[in-house]
């Protein structure tokens, strides 16, 4: 087995590459190949035999994608669709965005996604066109990732705090944060299954509560529309993590998550 971690250096494939690091794994990872470039990943898989593509790389710049339509589906839709052809088992990662928010109830994988952003909407677009065209991959629905020691909200939330500015966090989105080395010890346990999985740390919380109870501060509360964001988010973006459970991944707190 050989793994192949696309989008090595982001907040998650740094997470991927450390938990293949610890467990002695056999991976190589790519920063330089533009995943929009078929014959590009075909070379690179060809070169290094992968057994496993892990697409850790991704559009996720949730408001620009408002703006840059065509770049966030090339990314996040279109090129997902290429990975599924190179003959590589294909392991990717989708979003709770995915979800329009309106229940109170958590989404299981088989609920109906209905995106309110582009980015959403790319993000579906990819999972479906890449299960088309290789129905054998695996999709990983994911929520509010982060890592302490890396640039995420929770680390901007952090700095802005420290740095004594008055900061404001949303009342209104709620969801479950996920931790980027769980997510990557959750991902090494599911490369062989196939189909739609979500994960997210425990704890449905919201993201005022979320900062404030990390931070240890008193934090300003807002709305989401007190902020002029270009992109619609879910207000509840709940994933239940029911099947993966019942497959054998133990979930932790997230409070219980190195901060
Ligand atoms: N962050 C979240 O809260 C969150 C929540 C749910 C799901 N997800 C999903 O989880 C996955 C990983 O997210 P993340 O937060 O780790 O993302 P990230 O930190 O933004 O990293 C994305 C990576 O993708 C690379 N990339 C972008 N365009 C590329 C291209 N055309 N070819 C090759 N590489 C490209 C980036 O490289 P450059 O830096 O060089 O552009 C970067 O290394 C994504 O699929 C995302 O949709 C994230």
């Amino acid at each position: 087995m050989k793994l192949w971690i696309t989008g090595a250096d982001g907040l998650l494939g740094s997470a991927m590459v450390k938990a293949c690091d610890e467990l002695g794994l056999s991976f190589v990872g790519s920063t330089d190949v533009d995943i929009r470039d078929e014959r590009a990943m075909q070379a690179f898989a060809d070169e290094h035999g992968p057994t496993h593509l892990i697409n850790c790389a991704g559009y996720t710049a949730v408001d620009k994608a408002e703006e840059e339509q065509e770049l966030a589906y090339a990314v996040n839709c279109d090129a997902v669709e290429k990975m599924g052809r190179l003959r590589v088992k294909v392991v990717h990662f989708s979003t709770d965005y995915v979800f329009d928010g309106m229940r109170e109830t958590p989404y299981t994988e088989e609920d109906m996604p209905n995106p309110l952003s582009v980015y959403g909407k790319s993000k579906l677009g990819g999972e479906q066109r890449l299960l088309e065209v290789a129905p054998g991959s695996c999709v990983i629905r994911i929520s509010w990732l982060f890592d302490n020691r890396a640039p995420c909200f929770l680390t901007k939330m952090q700095e802005l705090v420290s740095s004594g500015k008055p900061v404001k966090v949303v009342t209104d989105q709620v969801g479950r944060p996920s931790y980027a080395n769980d997510v990557a010890n959750a991902t090494l346990q599911l490369l062989d299954q196939s189909g739609i999985w979500h994960f997210a740390n425990y704890g449905a919380v919201s993201r005022h509560a979320w900062i404030q109870s990390v931070t240890g501060q008193e934090i300003g509360k807002a709305l989401s529309a007190d902020f002029a964001s270009l992109a619609k988010r879910p207000a509840y973006s709940v994933l239940s993590t029911e099947k993966i459970e019942q497959f054998g991944v133990s979930i932790r707190p997230w409070q219980k998550c190195v901060f």
